[in-house]
């Protein structure tokens, strides 16, 4: 029995009674979920195209409407299948689009990786010479090294004969990990990985030339264990075979990705989203030949936040979800490839970068490598956006850092028509007189509202008058009353779950897309930890917001934000604009400053130990901080 998977036409061979979701995770293709396969949420919307199920059950028909039904669309998590099945994913592998169109390295650094190669010819022995082979290796490198792998010794003979005795020495911190045919010295590449909880992106990067070759990005495969990393936490800690999957599957996504570098590169043009300072641009490389091999993968550099380093190491990362949220570890681990299960060379180095918290990362760790805030002068605060708001504050080399639980808003999961930013979200918003401008990813009707929609929506509804700072939604009467334009008096409505305002118009067969005063309260959720957050930041290093030279946004949201938007529902403290930085990101470019650089290598592994970690669940100003920064900003922030 078979299932295809649209649009990229996955073919997986499935049992009967197998569910559609777990046949599709198989497969490799990630669809949405955010409810344990409980038939809730409604995001593992997939639409049939060839094939018989059986009829919706109750969950089904009351999340789909019966046009949805009636169109072929149903919930992935409540279909086993039976028969051979042809499947659409709406939506499929659009969202990292996002993520990789914006990789860019933001500082100069001096490029010197760790593993570097020679090419020599190795002379004859004879009966007057009679010194082994390995030694004439070692003695032709001339001192660059001094040890060798013993997993080479018995290639040394056929490398030799295959050659004529003409050979590339790889060489690792005085450790020969490699030794080729021939002059292979311009073939020495590395990949830096960014873990994110919902995407994955890989860099693959030529070690000697300092030359970006490519970029490819994968949903995080573990989200079938849940959106966020609680529910990955709970996951793991219930249940070992979660634990072990998760690990096996994080591993396999990093191979997958290893294996799309290889053998295609997208050539994408890395334009610096308005940086303060210069940023190094680096255009991925047109290659001559068609293919890389992995073998030639020597260096691999690894960061994620805390959950995910643990789940990367089949650590158990259950204590993360409580107090004192303690880690296993967060010291920088060092292994082979073969260990970590990666398919590049067996020798080469898979490198994790140090976690500095229990929610503070080693994606932070990279990101405050990127910003080079250690260097820079003045009070400068960079704040990465997602489920956690990861924020760090740094002043003339002394930094401070602190997670907040922002929640899944900005994301969408916790929105009525929340989505992620994929084909059909509503990504940005703007109310011109008594219409609603909406700007929607490659399609003409929207299905939902991403993250900086959500923000924008928020804003724009301030800036009309038709929300209030305490975050009501005003009632039809009021704002009549008040003289706000007909048109937008009539997308004020009482909805099933309350006050709604709306967005978009459906037309037959689509739903009407709306904010409602639920969304609104997460939003406030939301921005509010980060913004309470921040100001505790500055509390602790004895500075206000007034003191700030710069905010960097870094992370895939931070980089679609309208900072406008952004300061004025108050998730942005009120500095002039040209202040706000769009790092992209920030996380996979300090992975890749890690891989290219030793000296920025060494910067990376002493980071995590120089920045003090503030726990805002035990700080007494927090919660008081909190529920102040929960009101939205009177009049508008923007400068
Ligand atoms: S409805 Fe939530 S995963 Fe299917």
């Amino acid at each position: 029995m078979q299932v295809t998977f649209l649009p990229h036409q996955i073919q997986q061979l499935a049992r009967p009674g197998e569910q559609l979701m777990a046949i599709a995770a198989e497969a490799g293709v990630i669809i949405d979920g955010n409810c344990g396969s409980s038939g809730t949420c409604g995001r593992c919307r997939i639409q049939i195209v060839s094939g018989i199920v059986a009829p919706p059950d109750q969950a089904e028909s009351a999340v789909l409407t019966a046009e949805d039904l009636a169109a072929g669309f149903r919930l992935a998590c409540r279909i086993i299948v039976q028969e051979d099945l042809c499947i659409k994913v709406p939506g499929i592998n659009k969202a990292k689009d996002r993520k990789t169109k914006m990789m860019t390295l933001l500082k100069s650094y001096r490029l010197g990786s760790s593993v570097h190669k020679y090419y020599f010819k190795i002379s004859q022995a004879s009966l007057d010479d009679q010194k082994d082979d390995l030694s004439r290796i070692l003695s032709a490198l001339q001192g660059k090294a001094t040890a060798f792998a013993p997993e080479l010794l018995s290639q040394i003979p056929w490398i030799l004969e295959k050659s004529d005795r003409q050979i590339t020495a790889v060489v690792r911190d005085s450790l020969i990990i490699g030794l080729e045919p021939g002059d292979t010295t311009d073939r020495l590449y590395g990949v830096a990985f960014d873990i994110g909880t919902t995407t994955v992106v890989g860099m693959l990067w030529d070690l000697s030339k300092g030359e970006l070759l490519g970029i490819k990005a994968r949903t995080n495969p573990q989200k079938i264990y849940g959106a966020d990393v609680i529910s990955r936490i709970n996951s793991a800690n219930t249940d070992q075979n979660a634990l072990i999957q998760m690990k096996v599957m994080i591993r396999d996504c990093l191979n997958e990705i290893i294996g799309e570098l290889m053998i295609e590169s997208d050539w994408i043009s890395l334009a610096p989203d308005n940086h303060e300072t210069q940023p190094v641009q680096h255009e991925i490389q047109a290659m001559q030949h068609k293919a890389l091999n992995k073998q030639d993968i020597y260096d691999v550099t690894v960061v994620g936040n805390t959950t995910m380093s643990h789940l990367f190491m089949g650590v158990n990362p259950a204590q993360l979800a409580m107090a004192p949220f303690v880690p296993v570890f967060c010291d920088a681990v060092s292994q082979n490839a073969s260990n970590a299960a990666l398919t590049a060379n067996p020798l080469a180095q898979v490198l994790l970068l140090p976690n500095i918290a229990g929610h503070v990362g080693s994606d932070i760790v990279a990101v405050i490598l990127a910003s080079d805030l250690i260097a820079q002068k003045g009070l400068r605060l960079v704040i990465d956006v997602g489920t956690n708001g990861e924020i760090v504050l740094a002043q003339n080399g002394m930094m401070l850092a602190c997670s907040t639980a922002a929640g899944p808003a900005f994301e969408g999961a916790s929105i009525f028509q929340g989505m992620r930013a994929t084909e059909g979200a509503i990504e940005s918003v703007q109310i011109i007189g008594g219409d609603v401008v909406l700007s929607i990813i490659d399609s003409e009707t929207p299905i939902g509202l991403c993250g900086s929609g959500l923000i924008d929506a928020v804003a724009q509804l301030l800036d009309a008058g038709l929300l209030d700072a305490k975050g009501r939604l005003m009632d039809q009467q009021s704002a009549r009353d008040q003289g706000l334009p007909e048109p937008l008096v009539q997308r004020l409505r009482d909805g099933a779950g309350g006050r709604e305002f709306v967005l978009a118009w459906g037309s037959k067969s689509e739903q009407d897309i709306v904010l409602t005063q639920k969304d609104i309260r997460e939003v406030q959720l939301a921005k509010g930890a980060i913004h309470a957050g921040i100001l505790i930041l500055l509390q602790e290093m004895g500075a206000a917001v007034k003191d700030l030279a710069s905010i960097t946004l870094a992370g895939a949201f931070g980089n679609y934000i309208r900072k406008e938007s952004g300061l004025r529902i108050g998730l942005l403290p009120e500095i002039p604009i040209d202040q706000i930085i769009s790092a992209g990101n920030a996380a996979g470019s300090g992975a890749s400053l890690a891989l290219l650089s030793q000296e920025e290598r060494c910067q990376a592994l002493e980071l995590a130990k120089a920045v003090r970690h503030v726990e805002l669940a035990a700080h007494p100003e927090f919660q008081a901080e909190f529920l102040k920064s929960m009101y939205f900003p009177e009049g508008s922030a923007a400068k």
